[in-house]
Formats: C-alpha cells, structure tokens, sequence
C-alpha cells in the first residue's frame, strides 16, 4: 500500500483544498492530512483560524479522499512523520515549490502539485470583508 502525506491548514474548506486532496489521494492509496493546530497557526504563521482544529478535522475526516488526520505542530515533524507513518510520497501545492526537496534524504518522493487558480481562504475572507 502507497502512503502519501500532505500537511496544510484547510480553514474554510474550500474546492481548491478538494482539488488538492483528490489528486494527493491518487497518487497512492493512503492519505494523511497533517493538520495545522490552532497554536502552529499562530505563532508561526500569524494567522488565526476561523475553524478550530476539532472543526477543521472533522471537515477533513469527512472527505472521501482522506484516510486519518494528524495534528501539525512544528516545521521539523515532517522528516519524523515519513518514518512514524511509512509515507511513500509528500505531497503539497506549488506555492510551496522546491521547499520541501529535502524530504528526499528521507526516502519519500516529493511532488509539488499545481494550485487551483483564485480561491484561497485568505481571498474568501478578503471578499467577503469587502462587502
Ligand atoms: N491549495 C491549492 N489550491 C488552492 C488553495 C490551496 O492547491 N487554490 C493547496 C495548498 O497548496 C496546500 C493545501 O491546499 O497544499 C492547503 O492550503 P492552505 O494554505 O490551507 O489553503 P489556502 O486557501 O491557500 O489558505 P491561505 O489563504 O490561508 O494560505
């Protein structure tokens, strides 16, 4: 069985985090969504989220495509989490391109998969606030 990993925040789900987690999912036959917690979000991003994690978890168990959710909590995890949980392939979108190469040092294929163009959360909060 292939185990692909893919790490990211998926606040205000949206269809470009669908288009994401569909083609990460074809890529083997195990996802796993590494989920940003709440406090990662915010000390190392600044950003708040409009969902808590439970509620963006449980968005995420939902989907079809998605196998087990895990939480995020630093930056170093990833190199750990391709040994702890056997992950054949890394898997994340091209905003983050060419960041992740090293992963391969661990023995996981690393693929950077094309953005759904305009949609982002950050565009949905920004519209909505303009109205
Ligand atoms: N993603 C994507 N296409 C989009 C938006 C996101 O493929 N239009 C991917 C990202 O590249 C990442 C994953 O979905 O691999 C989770 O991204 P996340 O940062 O949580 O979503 P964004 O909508 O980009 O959120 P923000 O605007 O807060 O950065």
């Amino acid at each position: 069985m292939k185990r692909v990993i893919t790490y990211g925040t998926f606040d205000m789900l949206h269809y470009g985090h669908i288009n994401l987690l569909r083609r990460a999912k074809e890529q083997g036959d195990y996802l796993i969504v590494a989920l940003s917690t709440d406090e990662f979000n915010w000390r190392e991003k600044q950003k708040k989220c409009y969902f808590s994690y439970e509620k963006r978890k449980m968005l995420l168990e939902a989907i079809r495509y998605v196998d087990l959710v895990i939480p995020e909590e630093s930056w170093e995890q990833k190199k750990s989490d391709i040994h702890e949980y056997h992950v054949d392939t890394f898997v994340i979108g091209d905003d983050w391109k060419g960041k992740f190469d090293f992963l391969k040092e661990e023995g996981a294929e690393v693929v950077y998969l094309e953005r759904t163009p305009e949609i982002s959360t950050t565009q949905i909060k920004h519209d909505l606030n303009g109205k």
